[in-house]
C-alpha cells in the first residue's frame, strides 16, 4: 500500500477477496443453458439463475436488491436519499463464452463493497437483514449501487446493450419486435421471464440520481499483456455498429448451370466478406468481423441462391467507422452489379463513441497507482475497441473504465482468463478509485 492510499484493508482481505471473485466465476461458470460451454442469453432461465445468485451475494453484505424492469440485478447501499455511484458490469454471454468477460466486473464491485462497508453506529449490524437492507453502510458522500447488467452482448436478440439502454432511459419501442433465433420476439421473452413490457420505462435512471458510472472489465485484447502491466485506464469506449445483411441471386442446379448463366450469391457475399477487411485495414483503429454466415437453401448440389450474413463494425471515432460503412455499401452495389445479384441491409445496433470523464479517469489512475510501487510509470491508458455497458450509460453518467490483463487477449472463447493476482490489484484499484471520487466535488 502507498502512503497515498486510502483503503484500509489487509492485504489479506484483498487476497481472499481476489480468491471469492475467481471462485464465483466458476459457479456462474455452471449456469449454462449448454452442457459443454457457457451460454446465457437474456431472458433465458440461466439469465434468472444468475440473478437469483447474485443478489443472495448483494444480500449478504447488507445489500438492498431489486431487479428492475429490464431484468437488471440492482442493489443499493448508503444513504437511501444520496445520488449513488454506479459500479456493474454485465452477466449475460456471447455463445461457448469464457467465464470472466462482464461477470468478474460485477463480483470485482461486490468485494469493494465488503471493503469499504461500515456498521451503521449503534445498529449492531450484521449485515444480514431479510431483504439485506440496513446494518451497513458506506462511509462516503454518495450511496453505492451495483447493477449486473441482464445483455451487454446482444447474443439473443441481435441488439446489444438493452439492459443498460433501459437503465439510460434510451429503449426504442422498435426494439419489441426484434426476434431471437427461434422467432420469439422480445416483447414475448419479456412476458415468459416475468416482466412487464409496459413498465420498462422504470428502469430508466435520472442523471441527477448519479454521481458516476465506473466498471472494471477485462481488457479482451493483448496490449496489456504485451506491455507486462496488470491494470489500466480506459480512455474511450469504441463507436460500434451491426447490420444483418442479406444477398440476393439465383438458386440454381450445381450440375447444369453454367458459369455466365450464374447468380451465386455466396460468391458475391464472399467478396463483400473480403472488402470488409481490406476496407478496415485502411482505416486507422476500425475493425470489422463478419461473424455470421449463412447459404440458402444451403445443399451441396445448389449453386446458393441467398446469402445471410452478419458485420460487426468497431472504431475510435464515429466518423471513421461510419466512412467504412458508407464504402462498403458501395462496394456492395459494384459486385452486385458485376455479378447480378441484390442485396439488402438492416442496422441492428448502433452506438456512438463514449469518452470516458476526465475525472473519472483521474480517479481510475490514482487507484492503480495505489496498486504500484512509489514513483513507477504512469499507468497506462488505451482505448477499449470492445463493447460495454457504460456506451449506454453514456447518456446520463460520467463514465469511467478500469481495464485488467487477460493473458494473450483471449476473449468470447473459452479459454478467457485473468490470474487471481490481477484480480487482487483490480479489486484494490477500483475500492481506491471509490473512495478518491468521494474526495472529489460533485
Ligand atoms: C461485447 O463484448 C462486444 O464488444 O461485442
Ligand atoms: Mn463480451
Ligand atoms: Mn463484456
Amino acid at each position: 500500500m502507498t502512503e497515498a492510499s486510502l483503503l484500509r484493508a489487509a492485504p489479506d482481505a484483498i487476497a481472499t477477496a481476489a480468491r471469492r471473485v475467481m471462485a464465483r466465476c466458476d459457479e456462474l461458470a455452471r449456469v449454462s443453458a449448454a452442457e459443454a460451454s457457457i451460454e446465457r442469453v437474456y431472458l433465458s432461465p440461466e439469465h434468472a439463475r444468475v440473478n437469483r445468485l447474485a443478489a443472495e451475494w448483494m444480500r449478504e453484505l447488507g445489500m438492498r436488491t431489486w431487479q428492475d424492469a429490464a431484468g437488471n440485478q440492482v442493489a443499493r447501499i448508503g444513504d437511501p436519499s444520496a445520488p449513488a455511484l454506479m459500479l456493474g458490469s454485465h452477466l449475460d454471454t456471447v455463445l461457448d463464452a469464457g467465464r470472466y468477460d462482464g461477470i468478474a466486473g460485477v463480483l470485482m464491485a461486490l468485494e469493494v463493497v465488503r471493503l469499504l462497508r461500515v456498521p451503521v453506529a449503534g445498529s449492531g449490524a450484521d449485515g444480514t437483514g431479510a431483504d439485506g437492507a440496513g446494518g451497513w453502510t458506506v462511509p462516503l458522500p454518495f450511496a453505492i449501487e451495483i447493477v449486473a447488467f441482464s445483455d451487454e452482448e446482444g447474443t439473443r436478440f441481435g441488439k446489444a446493450l438493452l439492459g443498460s439502454s433501459a437503465v439510460a432511459g434510451t429503449w426504442n419501442d422498435a426494439w419489441w419486435g426484434l426476434t431471437d433465433a427461434g422467432g420469439v420476439s422480445l416483447r414475448r421473452a419479456f412476458l415468459e421471464f416475468g416482466l412487464d413490457p409496459g413498465r420498462i420505462g422504470e428502469a430508466a435512471r435520472r442523471p441527477d440520481e448519479l454521481v458516476g458510472y465506473l466498471e472494471a472489465h477485462i481488457e479482451q485484447g493483448p496490449e496489456l499483456d504485451r506491455a507486462g502491466e496488470p491494470l489500466a485506464v480506459v480512455s474511450s469506449i469504441a463507436a460500434a455498429r451491426r447490420f444483418q445483411l442479406v444477398v440476393e441471386g439465383e438458386a440454381r442446379h450445381a450440375g447444369g448451370t453454367p458459369y455466365d448463366m450464374r447468380r451465386d450469391a455466396l460468391l458475391g457475399a464472399s467478396e463483400a466478406a473480403l472488402a470488409v477487411e481490406r476496407l478496415c485495414a485502411a482505416e486507422h483503429h476500425i475493425v470489422g468481423t463478419v461473424g455470421q454466415f449463412e447459404a440458402f437453401p444451403g445443399a451441396v448440389n445448389v449453386i446458393p441462391g441467398e446469402v445471410q450474413f452478419s458485420l460487426d463494425l468497431r472504431g475510435e471515432f464515429d466518423g471513421e467507422r461510419d466512412r467504412v460503412w458508407d464504402a462498403l455499401a458501395r462496394e456492395l452495389d459494384a459486385i452486385s452489379g458485376r455479378r447480378g445479384l441484390r442485396w439488402r441491409a438492416r442496422e441492428v445496433h448502433s452506438a456512438p463513441a463514449v469518452f470516458c470523464a476526465p475525472l473519472l479517469q483521474d480517479v481510475i489512475e490514482g487507484g492503480i497507482r495505489s496498486t504500484l510501487p512509489p514513483r513507477s510509470e504512469e499507468p497506462p491508458v488505451i482505448f477499449s475497441r470492445a463493447g460495454h455497458d457504460g456506451m449506454a450509460l453514456g447518456a446520463i453518467a460520467d463514465v469511467g473504465m478500469l481495464f485488467l490483463r487477460n493473458p494473450d487477449g483471449v476473449s468470447h472463447h473459452p479459454d478467457e482468463a485473468v490470474s487471481a493476482g490481477d484480480v487482487a490489484h483490480g479489486i484494490r484499484a477500483l475500492a481506491e478509485a471509490v473512495l478518491l471520487r468521494g474526495t472529489q466535488r460533485a
